[in-house]
């Protein structure tokens, strides 16, 4: 394998920093090229030297000088970009081989889309573009002949056991069903009469993996993995009916893919994402990973359920944005980013994201989606709408 170039895109969060760790397990295969933060601009010029990336970009870019700053006192010899322009440059440059989606939200779009744009190898983290701009997306990646390899833990699973050819049809392949399973969150067994009193803290103590904020949330409400059945019909091509969700409290396997002649291929490991990170890094090679390995001979309780729409009515709203499409995805991401965001500074309950949710998207009729600007328009309406909504209650 020759070495790749590789820009990392929120280099600074969870799923950056893990991604930096695998490539400095394979120093001699992979050079980081750009990296990007929101607002870290410490973490970002520490992690330019230590990896002695030629561009550096901060996304607030009142933070420019700042950063130029740090870069000198880290002895790191990056160019200075910031804003839009800096995110286009680091994803889309004729230096970058391999982008590393991983910025958190609808913020990550625009430059998750130019990497489709210019042909580049994606390894997508940033689930919530394909869930708003999905079709637009994956029509864009085909275009340029740009390889999508999904990053998040399920969707990797699965794309290891998919049959060659699967974005032609799935039926097609043999391949009767998608399973994503879920750990279930933190609150699993909990009360739904006790869902008011939980916390942010305890909302982000994932029982299994170690996340960002958002994410972490998005686990405990099961809107996570409503956002990721989304994600699954754009990736491999799916219709709705061809999605199954069952929760796996301990998160050995991390998804299936069910056959027509009864075979069910899985894939397994332990819950470290640096596995998916390193197999979409090096596809279709392998390489080192740093993770522990499963111990199979210690493992005698592998169970899956059913999930509870009762208790967890996010999953549920996802199925249904998923079935309305169009503008709906669109909607249900922009008002939970809303939620999310408010919940985690206390000013909504964790109950209440839900209802929030449902709300804008009662509130929201559903339109047409042909392009970017359409994705964009709509997501800002619904943000608004779903500000309202905290105004009104909270002031
Ligand atoms: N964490 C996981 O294990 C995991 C698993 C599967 C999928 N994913 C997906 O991967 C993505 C990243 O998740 P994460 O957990 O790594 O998130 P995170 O820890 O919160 O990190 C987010 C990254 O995005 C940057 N960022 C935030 N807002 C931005 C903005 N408006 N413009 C540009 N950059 C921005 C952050 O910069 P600052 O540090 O400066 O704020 C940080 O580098 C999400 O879409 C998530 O759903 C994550």
């Amino acid at each position: 394998m020759n070495c790749k170039k590789v820009s990392v895109l929120g280099s600074t969060g969870s799923i950056g920093k893990n991604t930096l760790d695998v490539i400095d397990r394979n120093r001699d295969l992979f050079h980081v090229h750009a990296l990007s933060a929101h607002r870290n601009v410490t973490e970002l010029a520490e992690q330019c030297a230590r990896f002695n990336a030629r561009l550096a970009v901060i996304a607030d870019a009142s933070l420019e000088n700042e950063l130029a700053q740090a870069l000198k006192q880290n002895g790191a010899g990056a160019e200075v970009m910031s804003g839009e322009p800096g995110l286009l440059e680091a994803a889309g440059g004729p230096e970058t081989d391999i982008v590393m989606a991983a910025i958190v939200g609808a913020a990550g779009l625009r430059s998750t889309f130019e990497a489709a744009h210019r042909g580049k190898k994606i390894l997508l983290a940033n689930k919530e573009s394909l869930v708003i701009a999905g079709e637009v997306f994956v029509a864009e990646a085909r275009r340029n002949k740009a390889p999508v390899i999904p990053v998040d833990s399920e969707h990797n699973a699965i794309f290891q056991a998919m049959p060659e050819g699967f974005e032609h049809g799935l039926a097609e392949r043999g391949v009767e069903k998608i399973i994503l399973t879920a750990s279930g969150g933190p609150f699993r067994q909990l009360a739904a009469e006790r869902f008011s009193d939980v916390t942010p803290e305890q909302a982000c103590n994932h029982p299994n993996w170690s996340m960002g904020r958002k994410i972490s949330v998005d686990s405990a409400t099961l809107m996570n993995k409503g956002l990721e059945v989304i994600e699954a019909r754009w990736l491999f091509n799916a219709d709705p009916d061809q999605i199954e969700v069952l929760v796996h409290p301990q998160s050995v396997v991390h998804s299936m893919v069910a056959y027509r002649d009864g075979s069910v291929l899985a894939q397994m490991g332990t819950p470290d994402m640096r596995t998916p990170i390193a197999h979409a890094l090096a596809w279709p090679s392998r390489i080192e990973a740093g993770v522990d390995r499963l111990n199979l001979a210690q493992m005698n309780d592998l169970s899956f359920e059913k999930p509870d729409l009762k208790r967890f009515p996010c999953l549920g709203l996802a199925f249904e944005a998923m079935a309305s499409g169009a503008s709906a995805p669109v909607t249900l991401n922009a008002a939970n980013e809303i939620a999310v965001a408010a919940f985690l500074d206390g000013t909504i309950g964790f109950d209440e994201i839900p209802c929030l949710v449902a709300d804008v998207m009662e509130r929201i009729p559903v339109s047409a989606i042909e392009n970017l600007e359409d994705v964009m328009q709509q997501d800002q309406q619904a943000r608004r709408e779903a500000n309202d909504w905290v105004k009104n209650i909270y002031g």
